[in-house]
């Protein structure tokens, strides 16, 4: 096991961590509005996020209050389906009354060192986030941060080259950016991810395994991730 501070809930399938996923988006919106009277989220790419998205427009609450970060970004044009900002926009983020300028994407277009600069000054002001958006990839990446790449510690968003998903030019947020928020889920559904998961629960230093936030981790598995 990978730690004591690492929750594990698995529910029956990708509908039902949406659900629950969309649920806990809206109560960490009325902890942290009631709080400080802003609720800073940072957004993750894949297919059971996208889920819980849609699932948040019948939400009832104060969209005004909402600022929308996102945790990785693709380097392709601002209008390219494939990019995580693009996805959220369409399956949520577009008919919603968030005033645009609470809406932060990466500005990915402008190449991945270009933009990592530009962002890691838009976060800077919105550190620590309230709640953070992970998934995990099969070979247990997540946001766009992979097995086997280093980057400087000390940025809070890296440039990243040679990805081994496409598209190779990304932009990430660090480990540490991600990992320093009050909240934290992690996303998992489908048998595409048994052996990740197997790794990370055997303790293996794979890049989902190094996001630690200070009140720990909760990860929401659906029953095709256990073998
Ligand atoms: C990306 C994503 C990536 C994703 C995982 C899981 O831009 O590639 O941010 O990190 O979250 O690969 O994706 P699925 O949920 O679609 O498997």
């Amino acid at each position: 096991m990978s730690g004591a501070d690492t929750r594990w809930h698995v529910y029956a399938d990708p509908t039902e961590v949406a659900r629950k996923t969309a649920e806990r988006i809206l109560t960490a919106a009325d902890r942290a509005i009631a709080a400080r009277g802003v609720f800073r989220i940072v957004l993750a790419g894949g297919r059971t996020p996208e889920q819980a998205y849609r699932l948040l427009r019948d939400a009832d609450t104060d969209w005004s209050r909402w600022q929308v970060y996102f945790g990785d970004e693709r380097c392709l044009h601002p209008q390219d389906p494939q990019r995580n900002s693009v996805m959220a926009a369409r399956a949520w983020l577009d008919p919603m009354p968030i005033p645009q300028d609470h809406i932060h994407p990466i500005p990915a277009e402008r190449g991945a060192k270009a933009a990592a600069q530009a962002y890691a000054q838009v976060i800077a002001q919105a550190l620590p986030f309230d709640l953070v958006l992970l998934g995990m990839g099969e070979d247990g990446h997540t946001a766009s941060l992979f097995p086997g790449q280093a980057h400087t510690e000390s940025e809070s968003v890296h440039a990243v080259h040679d990805a081994p998903k496409p598209p190779p030019e990304r932009v990430s947020l660090s480990r540490r950016a991600l990992g320093d928020a009050r909240e934290i889920l992690i996303l998992v559904t489908g048998e595409g991810k048994r052996d990740a998961l197997r790794r990370w629960r055997a303790g293996e230093p794979l890049p989902v395994a190094s996001i630690r936030g200070p009140s720990g981790v909760d990860v929401l598995l659906d029953q095709a991730t256990r073998s």
